[in-house]
């Protein structure tokens, strides 16, 4: 078991004779790629054999934790109590492994080492952004893990919250880990806070029914192994917020994740305002299109810029064209696995793309709103959409609200 004596007795001699044959410094990581209900006990039970305690000489010992810290506000903080009893908060590593992701990173270089983006990076220019993590894949043997998630705790709560506090921050003073988690903090704290009576307005949330996916026909997530036949926990998720600071005050994020769609793709739209006088609008060719920008995190990694240009011929003619940058033609290597850079850094004691607790903390403040608005709804209703589709026909809803999806 997770809290047996013996075993952790036998680890810490283990290591001992390892740092004696090795000279690895007496240095300790634990990564904890368990269920978080397990964290507390092998916690307690690392400290009971002094695993936790750095040794002589500089040495360290720290903690690596996955995803999910915990089901809402309440769990994550007595997770992170129990976690935080034994290893100091700056010990604690949590992944997200979006944030080993290059493209993920990206955002970020993108964004401040460039001088020509920064400026169109707000309300004055910025008409709306969507977040889209689009997946092909079913729960994947993973059923009785995600009846209890759903889609909104899996994915949302932390990968894509994570793209929008990288999309939406402002710059960091410095490249260091506090200075950008700051950052991501004040972007979390300014999202509006969704009152649980107004969560149908801004959110959609549907389950897959049976159907197609890589020519192959699929079972309905109620078929599933591990989940319920009446269950009614989402995979997909669709949600219109707003970040209520200077920056973004009147630009609204869509943000969506669904599983069983019909291609896999990462991406972060954002759409710019339209030109202040329409001087072509009686130009033939297809209606001007809004600029757009996108950034494909994957699989397609790379950079879109959409704009308009004028079709040759004497005739005004509009036709939207792209600019495309593609990290396999420039850099020719395909990146490295997130975990690799992520376990790495934390060998390193580089936090920085690491999930701060306050940041876990902000996030389920947020999430447990839309989850408790859920809950006063009659989910019997849950819209289904058929496996292979591009999700629920409600998720229109939001169009008409004024976020397009596509
Ligand atoms: C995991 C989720 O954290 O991320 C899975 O638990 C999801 O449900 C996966 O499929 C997606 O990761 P990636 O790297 O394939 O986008």
């Amino acid at each position: 078991g997770f809290d047996d004596p013996d075993g952790f007795r036998a680890l810490a001699e283990r290591l001992d004779a390892i740092d004696r044959e090795h000279g690895t410094g007496g240095n300790r990581l634990f990564y904890l790629a368990v269920p978080p209900s397990a964290f507390p006990t092998i916690v307690r039970a690392l400290q009971a054999a002094g695993l936790d305690r750095p040794g002589e000489n500089g040495s360290w010992s720290r903690v690596v934790v996955e995803k999910p810290i915990g089901h809402d506000l309440a769990s994550a903080n007595e997770l992170n109590d129990a976690i935080q009893e034994v290893f100091d908060e700056r010990a604690v590593f949590r992944i997200d492994h979006y944030l080993g992701k290059e493209t993920v990173q990206n955002l970020l270089v993108f964004r401040f080492a460039n001088a020509i983006f920064e400026p169109l990076w707000n309300t004055k220019y910025v008409d709306h952004v969507q977040i889209t993590v689009a997946e092909t894949i079913g729960v994947e043997g993973r059923g009785a893990y995600f009846e209890e998630a759903g889609i909104t705790r899996d994915s949302l709560q932390n990968h894509l919250f994570q793209l929008l506090c990288l999309v939406a921050m402002e710059p960091p003073v410095s490249w260091d880990a506090d200075a950008i988690r700051d950052e991501k903090v004040k972007v979390l704290r300014a999202l509006r806070p969704v009152e649980p009576s107004e969560v149908s307005d801004v959110t959609v949330r549907a389950q897959y029914g049976a159907g197609v996916s890589g020519g192959a026909s699929v079972p309905g997530y109620r078929e599933e192994d591990g989940v319920s036949p009446t269950s009614t926990t989402e995979t997909y998720v669709a949600h219109q917020m707003h970040v209520d600071n200077w920056r973004w005050a009147g630009v609204p994020f869509l943000l969506r994740a669904g599983k069983r769609l019909p291609e896999r793709v990462t991406e972060v739209a954002m759409q710019f305002r339209d030109v202040p006088h329409r001087l072509f609008r009686h130009a033939g060719g297809e209606r001007p299109a809004p600029n757009s920008l996108i950034l494909r995190i994957q699989p397609d990694e790379g950079i879109t810029l959409r704009f308009d240009a004028k079709r040759p011929g004497s005739q005004p003619s509009i036709e939207p064209v792209a600019m495309n940058m593609y990290y396999g033609e420039e850099f020719g290597k395909a990146p490295p696995e997130a975990y690799e850079r992520l376990l790495l850094d934390a060998v390193l004691g580089d936090g920085t793309l690491f999930i701060r607790r306050d940041e876990v903390d902000c996030a389920w403040s947020y999430v447990d709103r839309l989850l408790e608005g859920w809950r006063e709804q009659d989910l019997s209703e849950l819209p289904e959409y058929t496996a292979g589709t591009w999700g629920p026909g409600e998720a229109q809803v939001l169009v008409a609200k004024g976020c397009l999806l596509y």
